[in-house]
């Protein structure tokens, strides 16, 4: 067991702080967002976009929020203000926090339509439903009816539940054995799905990549996905990192939690694309794609509505690891820097989340229907901006933070505990961070809202 340091606790085992991360990454983003971003931009030529961007930019952000979190040990604001004193890059901190806010409200609303295909699972709804049966079952669930807003405070309830009660032992412990369990029933839906008549032409499309389909937009969006679905740009890890224990091998855990994110996303690829050329179901039909395919796939297997189950349940789970992450977030910033204490923070947090939460939920609605920017609703406009602009934003200043001001000698005595460990790479993630990623960031962005054009 760890001692605790000062009055913070730490995580109790290396294989829990695995856990807790990788749960904080493995969610929505991989199974959800990740497949219906591959969809609707072409295919392979976004993932091969999407490997390279996790290699050059995600894996050494997430370093960095690694080597911020666990040398600062606060929240994101307040490890800004004690590493760098009197300077402005307590920003970066509270940008963080509006992050959060942002993305807990319209990942909540998604988490919850994971509830109501847990109900639909149950009562039998979803049994005997053709393709276009399913797709109308979810866009009439989503725009006409008052179910979403239940389900988004059911899930808001349960989050903030875990967090009132110390996030520690809850999912230390329930997220090592829950990441295993996702990860077979992924497998098991990947073979079935493989095996439908028709399943190459979505391995094709996944795989054989066409880099005509790419253009800025695909871009940007390739990036804001590596942010999103690493859990990085916001502070979210730096937290996580600031309850790492000190032997902590931190170039060892941002390998393990990245390619268990990767890997999440291939399978969740794999366990779709086939079911949606299959089904003849358009490969860019949005945010309900796994909604609407994953319950064809299960039809037909024998004891389809038992897998259905199963799925949606740890997919409601996966979700949970991760928005535990995010509300822990704004909560960490509320007890150490508004002095509230966790009961408070956490309910405070969940009540303002919530009112955006309301309007991301209800966004399709009639009632709400109407209010739109650049052609997006409000889940769309909270989504866009979160991930493809504050993530990537947060994550330009994060490395510039380490790579210029923190500098190499603090962050090499971070990454390799003060010379315990052998950390070879240094010179080469310094490189990365001074140069490759800074450059690349402002160059994707600025080129993807449209600013430069290249
Ligand atoms: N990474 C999570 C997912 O893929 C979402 C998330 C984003 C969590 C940002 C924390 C911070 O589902």
């Amino acid at each position: 067991m760890e001692k605790q340091q000062g009055s913070r606790e730490s995580f109790a085992t290396k294989f829990g702080v695995i856990a807790a991360t990788a749960g904080s990454a493995v969610g929505l983003g991989n199974i959800w967002r990740f497949p219906y971003l591959t969809g609707e931009n072409g295919g392979a030529a976004f993932l091969v976009v999407y490997l390279a961007f996790v290699v050059a930019i995600g894996i050494p952000v997430m370093l960095s929020e690694f080597v911020i979190g666990r040398s600062a040990r606060q929240n994101p604001y307040g490890a800004f203000r004690k590493l760098a004193p009197g300077k402005p890059w307590y920003l970066v901190g509270l940008m963080g926090v509006a992050a959060a806010f942002m993305i807990l409200a319209f990942y909540t609303t998604v988490a919850g339509w994971t509830l109501e295909y847990i109900y639909q699972a149950i009562t039998g709804g979803l049994t005997g439903k053709s393709g276009p049966q399913l797709s109308d079952m979810y866009t009439q669930f989503r725009d006409g009816s008052w179910r979403p807003v239940i389900w988004f405070f059911l899930f808001m309830g349960m989050t903030s539940g875990i967090i009132v009660f110390g996030v520690k032992k809850g999912i230390e412990k329930s997220t090592v054995i829950l990441m295993p369990v996702l990860f077979i029933i992924l497998v098991i839906l990947g073979i079935r799905s493989l095996t439908l008549p028709g399943a190459m032409e979505g391995i094709r499309f996944l795989f054989r990549p066409d880099f005509s389909k790419i253009d800025s937009s695909a871009i940007l969006a390739a990036l804001g996905q590596v942010f999103f679905s690493m859990s990085i740009g916001m502070g979210t890890l730096i937290t996580y990192a600031s309850y790492f224990p000190k032997k902590d091998n931190l170039l060892g855990t941002s390998f393990s939690v990245a390619l268990t994110d990767t890997f999440v996303a291939l399978l969740a690829g794999i366990a779709i694309f086939p079911a949606v050329f299959s089904f003849h179901i358009e490969p860019g039909f949005g945010p309900g794609l796994v909604f609407v395919t994953l319950p064809g796939i299960f039809q037909q297997m024998p004891g389809g509505s038992f897998f259905a189950l199963l799925f949606f349940v740890l997919l409601a789970l996966a979700a949970l690891t991760s928005t535990i992450s995010v509300l822990e977030v704004i909560v960490a910033f509320f007890t150490e820097e508004l002095k509230m204490s966790r009961k408070a923070a956490t309910w405070t947090a969940a009540g303002t989340v919530s009112i955006l939460g309301l309007m991301s939920t209800l966004a399709w609605n009639p009632l709400m229907k109407g209010i739109t920017l650049f052609g997006k609703n409000v889940f769309e406009i909270l989504d866009f901006t979160s991930a493809n602009i504050l993530l990537p934003a947060g994550g330009f200043f994060i490395v510039l933070f380490v790579a210029w001001f923190f500098g190499r000698e603090k962050a090499s005595a971070e990454l390799s505990n003060d010379g315990a460990l052998k950390a070879g790479y240094i010179p080469f993630y310094m490189f990365l961070i001074r140069f490759i990623a800074p450059v690349a960031l402002a160059i994707i962005f600025l080129n993807g809202i449209g600013l430069l054009r290249l």
